[in-house]
């Protein structure tokens, strides 16, 4: 496939017994799918990044287990429960910070759980579960779309951090789903795009996403944003979110802390988009959320090339909190959160009380 191609790239596509990934590692320049065959394979693509993204990990962890299940379906109930206890033990130690795949997990083990019977009735129980997941997020990101949208103003300037979009989810996106559902209702929007180093997700892969459903943008450096918001370009900032602490304090990638302290510096609305399960109400707040470090050679190296003094130290923090108070809303599926979040999130769990999973 190329970025040409009419039909959109898939971020996965499940074939009952195999999860096929698009490999974002190398896009936008090949669309080229990775086939995952078993949950260590499954487990290896999110560690690698090949799927990123929090909502993406968690289903794609959903459907990890469901390979699991599968692999043990010949297995008495409690021999083929323990092996699907094994694989979450290998797919929670894949990536720290973002409480999807935690939470997509629990939810998987629970459906498991509740299931009498063989190993064949948990694998039906399981591989249910992860599809009704895949397709629950696509139609949660449609409403954050919808809901999001209403904070759009016409012709406005939107700039966005890392990727939230369609390749962070099933589809659609979250972030990049509010721009979309702006864009859809007519909106006359451009969208300043972060660059977002050191893995450059902005400009490999919203670029890419915002190219192909033709809404106008710009790619800058992240350093360039100040410069164009001091100049009244942007009007409104808009991102995804990894962990939501209970207090609103949120986590997204490096560089995401920045923008928002640079937004109200400027007087500029700054907005969060996630769906309800990025929220971790066990952390009360940004403090406690556990921050992946990675590798310093996506720091000291470009493209596999050093750029910095052979030996050189770097840290390589990949996500950052922004405190709650410097979020004007959080748009969720159950609508946008507002200051303060403590009682707007424990409202939502006293609502729904089944929603506060237990998490990792
Ligand atoms: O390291 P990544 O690429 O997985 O980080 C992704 C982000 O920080 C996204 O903004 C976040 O997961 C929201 S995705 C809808």
């Amino acid at each position: 496939m190329s970025q040409h191609d009419a039909a959109p790239t898939p971020t996965m596509r499940w074939h009952g017994d195999r999860l096929d990934l698009v490999d974002q590692t190398r896009l936008p320049h090949e669309a080229v799918m990775v086939p995952c065959p078993d949950a260590a394979a499954v487990g290896r693509a999110i560690k690698d990044m090949i799927v990123r993204g929090a909502p993406a990990i968690g289903v794609t962890a959903a459907y990890g287990l469901a390979l699991a299940a599968r692999d043990a379906r010949a297995l008495p109930r409690e021999a083929a429960l323990d092996a699907l206890r094994e694989a979450a033990v290998m797919l929670r130690a894949t990536r720290p910070t973002a409480v999807n795949l935690f939470w997509a997990i629990e939810r998987v083990l629970r459906a498991a759980d509740g299931t009498a019977g063989d190993g064949d009735a948990l694998m039906a129980a399981v591989t249910r579960e992860a599809e009704d997941m895949a397709a629950e997020d696509v139609a949660t990101n449609r409403t954050i779309g919808q809901l999001g949208a209403m904070i759009i103003p016409d012709g406005a300037n939107v700039l966005t951090h890392c990727n939230a979009g369609a390749l962070a989810t099933v589809d659609y996106g979250t972030a990049v789903g509010v721009l979309r559902a702006a864009h859809e209702a007519g909106k006359n929007i451009h969208v300043w795009v972060d660059e977002t180093r050191p893995y450059l997700q902005g400009a490999r892969l919203t670029a890419w996403e915002l190219q192909q459903a033709n809404i106008p943008a710009t790619l800058i450096t992240d350093n360039m944003a100040g410069h164009f918001m001091a100049r009244g370009r942007v009007q409104v900032v808009v991102t995804g979110a990894d962990r939501i602490a209970a207090n609103g304090d949120t986590a997204n990638k490096i560089g995401t802390y920045t923008v928002a302290v640079l937004a109200a510096a400027h007087g500029i609305p700054f907005y969060i988009a996630a769906p309800v399960s990025t929220i971790d109400p066990a952390i009360a707040d940004g403090s406690f959320i556990p921050i992946e470090e990675r590798p310093p050679e996506e720091v000291t190296h470009f493209q596999g090339r050093p750029v910095a003094p052979l030996g050189m130290r770097a840290a390589n923090p990949s996500f950052d909190v922004t405190p709650a108070e410097l979020i004007a809303g959080i748009i969720t599926e159950r609508g946008i959160l507002r200051p303060p979040y403590g009682p707007a999130i424990a409202a939502l769990y006293a609502a729904k009380p089944g929603a506060a999973a237990s998490r990792a």
